[in-house]
């Protein structure tokens, strides 16, 4: 039987690479499932790829008002969350001296904030059992170059897996980091670089990770079923890394 069979669950960023192939394996697991993602597009193609009845919603991160309007949709439609899976990542890496207050704030928001915030408008629908996935990054571990405010954003939100565990515990809900390393999905694209530099990105990457290679959604999707499944119940309040080693080797 499915490991997800009668949980709803909502993937924000839910339209591409990780969050995309996490809904495809959360919907295998026999899940119900909500998506988000900003480009219509994007949600259509997602919809169709998904099949079966996924709710895609057009929906902005970092947008508290957005964040109120997500939740009374679902409110109509589903009975209750028992998987929020905070996958929506603004990962703009630059040089220090090229940040302006204005990156840095939509950054923050995305990463951040949004996510703190939808938490709590969220907290009347929560069902007990429930589990919150926090999307971190390895590099809240280390000292990428360019990586400052991303890295610095990812740190923040893996905070509140800790704190807010600690404040969540007794209504049933866990809240857990799932942390990815380098992993082969389209954001690289989405840079706007040249493909001869996005390519030699795309070999720097992979050089950093010791088992030499990068990861693959389906790996992070894995580790996500995981977390948002009654299996990993004793795992409350930590970090899940699938980063082929970035972090610890
Ligand atoms: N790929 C990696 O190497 C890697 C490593 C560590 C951590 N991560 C984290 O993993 C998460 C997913 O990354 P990915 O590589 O799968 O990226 P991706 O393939 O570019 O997908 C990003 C998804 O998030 C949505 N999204 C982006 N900004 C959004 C916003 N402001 N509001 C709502 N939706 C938004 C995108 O749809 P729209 O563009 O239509 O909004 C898309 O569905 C991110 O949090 C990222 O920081 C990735």
């Amino acid at each position: 039987m499915g490991r997800l069979v009668g949980k709803h669950a909502l993937i924000t960023g839910g339209t591409s690479g990780i969050g995309l192939e996490t809904a495809r394996q959360f919907l295998a697991e026999g899940a119900t499932v909500a998506i988000t993602g900003r480009s219509s597009e994007g949600l259509d193609s997602a919809k169709r790829d998904l099949g079966g009845d996924v709710l895609a919603i057009r929906s902005e991160a970092g947008d508290l008002a957005g964040q109120r309007e997500l939740a009374t949709l679902l409110r109509e439609n589903w009975p209750k969350v028992d998987v929020l899976y905070a996958n929506a990542g603004d990962v703009t890496h630059r040089p220090l001296r090229d940040w302006d207050e204005a990156a840095f704030d939509t950054l923050m928001a995305t990463n951040l904030k949004g996510p703190f915030f939808l938490i709590q408008v969220l907290l009347p629908l929560f069902a007990n059992p429930a589990s919150i996935i926090l999307c971190g990054s390895v590099a809240a571990h280390i000292g990428l170059p360019q990586s400052s405010a991303y890295a610095a954003s990812k740190a923040g939100l893996l905070s509140l897996s800790r704190t807010l565990s600690g404040e969540l515990k007794d209504r049933g809900i866990r809240v857990n980091g799932l942390s990815p390393g380098p992993t082969e999905t389209p954001a690289l694209g989405k840079l706007g670089l040249e493909d001869e530099a996005e390519e030699a990105l795309r070999r720097e990457i992979r050089s950093l990770v010791p088992i030499g290679r990068m990861g693959t959604p389906l790996e992070v999707a894995k580790a996500a079923v995981f977390l948002a499944s009654d299996e990993s119940g004793f795992v409350v309040g930590t970090e899940l890394l699938v980063d082929g080693g970035v972090g610890n080797l």
